[in-house]
């Protein structure tokens, strides 16, 4: 598929209207790690984003979602498209409350585009902690199917407390999926010493003395990383920047030079950093106002103190353009409207479309809607060109009636006069009637509206409208 989006880019934005935007197919390797329902730091919400973020805010958003913020329209798509995720996230909203089936939500449609622009031969690896990690699972086998689970990585980490009441908490995981069976993989560049060492102890017990040679430092599951600990020189100060060699490690075993890769909740850049590092083609997106200053210094390789000398710089605007000429000089590509999808758009409308028809009122009043149209393709009939004196002659037509289950929205509205409504009216098609009109000779000389591209645009403008409405619903769930 065609790529529609440039070369290492940051979209600083909500990562849901971008990944609507990118074509299906165009990604290799997706690593990312999204923020946990930890009612901890400053993220995001379920519905829309409120972006009371700031430069330097430490802690004052909580990651934390709502049932009653869960957009409606996200809860429809995945009852009707996607049961047996619908399933998983009902389980969670049972076993383990609320907010944490509106999490799997707020994931779950972020998760379903990115299982759509993945490649055939591409891997996701989705990091979490255990607080969620078993009912993402779930939602991620819906997703991507079973059968392309791949493995549950565990990063073993020795910072952090321990406790009298529990073990010792120690431990992230990240889930491995691929798209499917014919995907990438490279293990011999993440040799893993450890895992020799087991093996020879295996070999010299006798247990599986036939080992064979190739088989040898191959890693495992368990990965011992060092956290970042306050010292790093590595440390940002980001409170959920993960290190950099675990990500390297999902890079180089999971994707080849050139091949592009994605991290949609890139926060401070780990995943760009790695992706660099190792000359893959990177996308990043952050709805985080700082996330271009941190590719910047990273990628600049400068200590720990020159950066923070940056970021005042960057803070107290004593240079404004100092972000911009970077960016220039490192051709970043940074972006702050999402990409339109050139290959099957329609599809993203597709997925939509359908919740139109279960929704009793419209979107738009009857006034906006005729307004809208009016302004859009002009003062005319669009049955027979006509021309009006004025608006009033106009009616809001229904193109599909709703006697056959054409819903009130714009996409289905078209302008007529009198005449033409009255002939239409619920027994012929737009276009039977337009071509009645010709045979009858009531067409008039002025240029025809193209149906096609009207409703294409009417389309894309509820769409539009219902991205942008803000999600205050209160859900009857049932
Ligand atoms: C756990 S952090 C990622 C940290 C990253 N792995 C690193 O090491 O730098 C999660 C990030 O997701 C971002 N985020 C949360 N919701 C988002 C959304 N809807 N769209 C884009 N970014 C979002 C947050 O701003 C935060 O930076
Ligand atoms: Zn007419």
């Amino acid at each position: 598929m065609t790529q529609n989006f440039p070369d290492n880019t940051l979209y600083e934005m909500d990562n849901l209207d971008v990944l609507r935007g990118m074509n299906s197919q165009t990604v290799d390797l997706i690593a990312t790690d999204p923020p946990f329902n930890t009612k901890r730091n400053r993220s995001a919400t379920a519905g829309h984003y409120v972006d009371n973020w700031k430069w330097g805010d430490t802690g004052i958003l909580p990651d934390q979602w709502k049932w009653n913020e869960v957009h409606p329209k996200w809860l429809e798509e995945i009852k009707d498209n996607h049961t047996e995720l619908y399933h998983a996230i009902d389980a969670a909203k049972h076993c383990q409350g609320e907010d944490t089936a509106a999490f799997l939500c707020f994931l779950s449609v972020r998760l379903i585009e990115m299982h759509r622009v993945l490649k055939e031969t591409g891997s996701i690896y989705l990091h979490c902690d255990p607080t969620a990690s078993h009912y993402i699972k779930m939602c991620m086998d819906a997703i991507f199917g079973k059968k392309n689970f791949r493995n549950e990585i565990v990063w073993h980490y020795q910072t952090g407390g321990v406790s009298k009441r529990w073990f010792g908490r120690k431990h992230d995981v990240i889930h491995f999926y691929t798209k499917t069976e014919k995907y990438f993989i490279d293990l011999t560049r993440v040799k893993d010493s450890r895992s020799a060492e087991v093996l020879r102890r295996i070999e010299s017990g006798n247990e599986n003395a036939t080992r064979a040679k190739d088989l040898e430092r191959l890693p495992f599951d368990v990965w011992n990383i060092q956290a970042l600990n306050a010292m790093s020189n590595e440390r940002t100060g980001s409170p959920d920047q993960k290190p950099l060699a675990l990500y390297e490690r999902i890079i180089k075993a999971s994707s080849n030079e050139g091949d592009v890769v994605l991290d949609p909740f890139c926060g401070c850049a780990t995943t760009i950093i790695a992706a660099d590092k190792h000359k893959r083609r990177w996308i990043g997106i952050d709805r985080r106002k700082d996330a271009r200053y941190h590719i910047i210094t990273r990628l600049m390789g400068i200590d720990r103190k020159e950066r923070e000398r940056l970021e005042k710089v960057v803070k107290d605007g004593s240079d404004p353009g100092w972000l911009d000429r970077q960016t220039q000089k490192y051709e970043i590509h940074y972006q702050t409207e999402p990409p339109t999808r050139t290959d099957e758009a329609a599809q993203t409308s597709a997925a939509l479309a359908h919740v139109y028809t279960t929704r009793s009122e419209s979107l738009h009043t009857h006034a906006e809607m005729h307004q809208i149209l009016v302004n859009q393709f002009g003062l005319k009939c669009w049955g027979c060109n006509f021309v009006p004196p004025d608006k009033r002659y106009l009616h809001l037509d229904h193109i599909i009636p709703k006697s056959d289950g054409g819903t009130n929205d714009i996409n289905n509205r078209a302008l007529l006069c009198q005449p033409c409504n009255s002939k239409k009216s619920n027994t012929m098609s737009l276009n039977a009637l337009r071509r009645q009109n010709k045979k009858e000779g009531y067409t008039q000389s002025n240029p025809e509206i193209d149906l096609q591209n009207a409703l294409a645009w009417t389309r894309n403008y509820l769409i539009q409208t219902i991205r942008e409405t803000p999600y205050q619903f209160k859900l009857d769930n049932s």
